[in-house]
């Protein structure tokens, strides 16, 4: 769990599956669990219905603090997960993310207009762009722009973080507090967004969506919209600097940016683990006999989409590779649904990037970035460039 594994897990994980599929870990905030490695085992895993999403059961069991804000899709189970899914689906589908493209652009236009004002002509990436623009697009999207987003950030790193349990409770309590007092403003003052469609869908049909979930369906888009796209683009555009002749051939052919964006995810995506899955009951996984009553699994995403077995010489970032069968969105039906959207957004930021900033660089040595600690999430808390 040291620096060097927060730089390079790859490494670990790929040591690991040699071994074989499935360990015994203990996970950073000191729970044991199970660790699944290598992209077909990966792959059946996420699709086992032995192995539940329901939080509220899996932290009973496990003595895991509940995180979230409210319930929500990722920690349910159809039938409830194909329901709370259902109501937000039409929203992320492609055609309809697609209309939101001008907006994203305009966004990311004013952001590094800004940026591109540094005297020095120097910028934190994170803090001018890759954080900034998936957080505007989910709160206009969501209809709270004047979110707190300082504080939001804030309880959304404890959240996914390694925290103490008790620390996970209390700010899953104060979040849960603020987000309620979002949803009554909203419905006291509705508007053309998804958080007053998802509160007309619970005034008109009552038991549809609980006033609790509302609140964990914000949780959860928020969050998701803080967390991930950040490192899509910082992570992304590390790969390209660290790579000039990729980003040579990106910029001179930028009908490669769709398959660069995929070679990105594969190769250094945003999200390293699952979330904790649980056993229903006894399974095997690769020959490895899993106890049932609630034993923790994770899948290491970071390592199916690097496994030779399916991938290549998995190790060298080729945008002009074929990436599909990545898993950094997941697999089976808890499959990124921000997917369309996260993936839009890549692309306009890179590309916008690289097209205001024809001579950007890495403005520190790679090895002194600091990674976030922990498995959930991978990406750099700062990403120093000059242009
Ligand atoms: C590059 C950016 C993103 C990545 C890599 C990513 C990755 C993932 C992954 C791996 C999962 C499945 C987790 C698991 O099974 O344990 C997931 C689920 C989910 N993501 Fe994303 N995500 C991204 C962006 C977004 C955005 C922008 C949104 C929302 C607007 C979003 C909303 C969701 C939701 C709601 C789920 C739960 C789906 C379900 O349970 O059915 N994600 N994401």
């Amino acid at each position: 769990m040291g620096d060097e594994f927060t730089r390079d897990p790859y490494r670990v994980y790929a040591e690991l599956r040699a071994r074989g599929p499935v360990h015994r870990v203990r996970m950073p905030e000191g729970v044991e669990s199970w660790l699944v490695v290598g992209h077909d085992e990966i792959r059946a895993a996420l699709n086992d219905p032995r192995l539940s999403k329901d939080w509220e059961k899996a932290s009973e069991a496990q003595g895991l603090p509940v995180v979230a804000a409210g319930p929500h899709m990722l920690s349910a189970d159809p039938p409830h997960h194909t329901r709370l899914r259902r109501l937000v689906a039409r929203e992320f589908t492609a055609r309809r993310v697609e209309a939101l493209a001008p907006r994203v652009q305009q966004i990311t236009d004013g952001l590094l207009e800004n940026m591109l004002r540094a005297p020095d002509r120097r910028a934190d990436l994170v803090e001018a762009l890759s954080f900034p623009l998936p957080m505007s697009v989910i709160c206009e999207l969501l209809g709270v722009p004047d979110l707190d987003r300082a504080a939001f950030h804030r309880w959304s790193d404890v959240a996914i973080g390694s925290a103490p349990p008790a620390e996970k409770t209390r700010n899953a309590q104060e979040v849960a507090g603020y987000l309620a007092g979002l949803v009554a403003a909203k419905r006291r003052q509705p508007g053309e967004d998804l958080l007053s469609d998802l509160i007309r869908t619970t005034d008109e049909d009552g038991d549809r969506l609980s006033p609790d979930e509302l609140i964990g369906m914000a949780w959860l888009l928020l969050v998701a919209g803080h967390e991930t796209t950040v490192n899509l683009i910082s992570n992304g555009v590390l790969a390209l600097l660290r790579h000039p002749d990729q980003l040579a051939a990106l910029r001179a052919d930028f009908g490669l940016l769709d398959d660069a964006v995929e070679e990105m995810l594969r190769y250094d995506g945003p999200v390293e683990t699952s979330t904790y899955r649980f056993t229903l009951e006894p399974l095997e996984i690769a020959g490895t006999r899993i106890p049932g009553g609630g034993e923790l699994v994770v899948v290491a995403l970071a390592d199916a989409d690097r496994d030779p077995a399916r991938f290549p010489d998995p190790h060298r970032f080729d945008i002009r590779r074929d990436a599909r069968g990545h898993v950094a969105f997941g697999h089976g039906i808890h499959y990124c649904l921000g997917a369309p959207l996260a993936r839009l957004e890549g692309r306009i930021a890179v590309r916008s990037l690289l097209e205001r900033c024809p001579d950007l660089e890495l403005d520190c040595h790679p090895d002194a970035l600091l990674w976030r600690e922990g498995m959930l999430m991978r990406g750099p808390y700062r990403l120093p460039v000059r242009f």
